[in-house]
């Protein structure tokens, strides 16, 4: 095992056939070692990589997830798919932040058909990254179940994020330089908070009146939200009809 740590963490790798798989490929026949916790799934594009796979790979018993592409502007694909790939771990690693997930837990990289040493370089790295933050909420100090929980609610708010990514979020000329200046900019945290952070929010109060009524305080300790947010949130989802507020057991149910 290369990372030579005694933490054996869950991880799993899509790599893109033409590229980074033939990374993986020369590793392997070079025998340089990465380690063995580490299983890759063959994509035939880093594009196809889904953000509903990555919440559905966390929520279900994984510590990390690794995604491999061709080099920017190496794609074989005229789309240049890796930069989609590009935006969705963005937009992606942001969600993990908010809701309370380590972002260092979804990696994105370049790996070429030739640079098999590069590849077990990365999983190495990676995998004694995740080894030492451990299982999913331990560096986080948050529940595993209140995790999946999230992660679950995260997820089915995947087709609503897709449409703002491709309405608010393209970025107009694929190259490196734009999408890391768009991506880092005070212009994208302000599209979240005003398209996704919010939506995630009243995602996870519906998800949580699901299991019955709940008041402010319960709601807040549940979500790691202040009882002010909390409160916002109630009133943009009782103004859309989504929750009402029960006045005999002073909480608030689905509507
Ligand atoms: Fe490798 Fe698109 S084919 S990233």
């Amino acid at each position: 095992m290369g990372s030579g740590s005694k933490v054996r963490p869950k991880i799993l790798g899509f790599v893109c056939n033409w590229c980074c798989y033939g990374g993986a490929d020369l590793c392997g026949v070079s025998r340089f070692q990465y380690p063995p916790y580490i299983r890759l799934i063959r994509v035939m594009c880093s594009a196809r990589v889904d953000m509903a796979h990555v919440f559905l790979a966390l929520s279900t018993g994984q510590d990390g997830v690794f995604i491999g592409g061709c080099h920017l502007n190496d794609c074989h694909y005229i789309t240049n798919g890796n930069y989609d790939a590009f935006s969705m771990v963005s937009i992606c690693n942001k969600i993990l932040g908010h809701i309370g997930v380590n972002p260092d837990r979804l990696r994105l990289e370049w790996v070429s058909a030739g640079e098999g040493i590069r590849f077990a370089n990365i999983m190495n790295e990676f995998g004694a990254q995740i080894a030492k933050l451990g299982p999913l909420g331990q560096s986080e100090g948050i529940d595993e179940q209140v995790l999946k929980f999230r992660l679950e609610a995260a997820a089915k708010l995947v087709p609503y994020i897709k449409l703002v990514q491709t309405e608010r979020m393209s970025v107009p000329v694929r190259t490196e330089e734009e999408y890391h200046k768009f991506f880092t900019s005070e212009e994208f945290n302000r599209l979240f908070e005003e398209t996704i952070a919010e939506k995630l929010a009243i995602g996870q109060i519906i998800a949580l009146l699901q299991k019955g009524p709940l008041a402010t305080p319960e709601i807040s300790e549940a979500l790691g939200l202040t009882p002010s947010e909390v409160s916002r949130f109630l009133i943009s989802s009782s103004r859309q009809k989504f929750v009402r507020y029960d006045e005999g057991l002073k909480r608030y149910a689905l509507a």
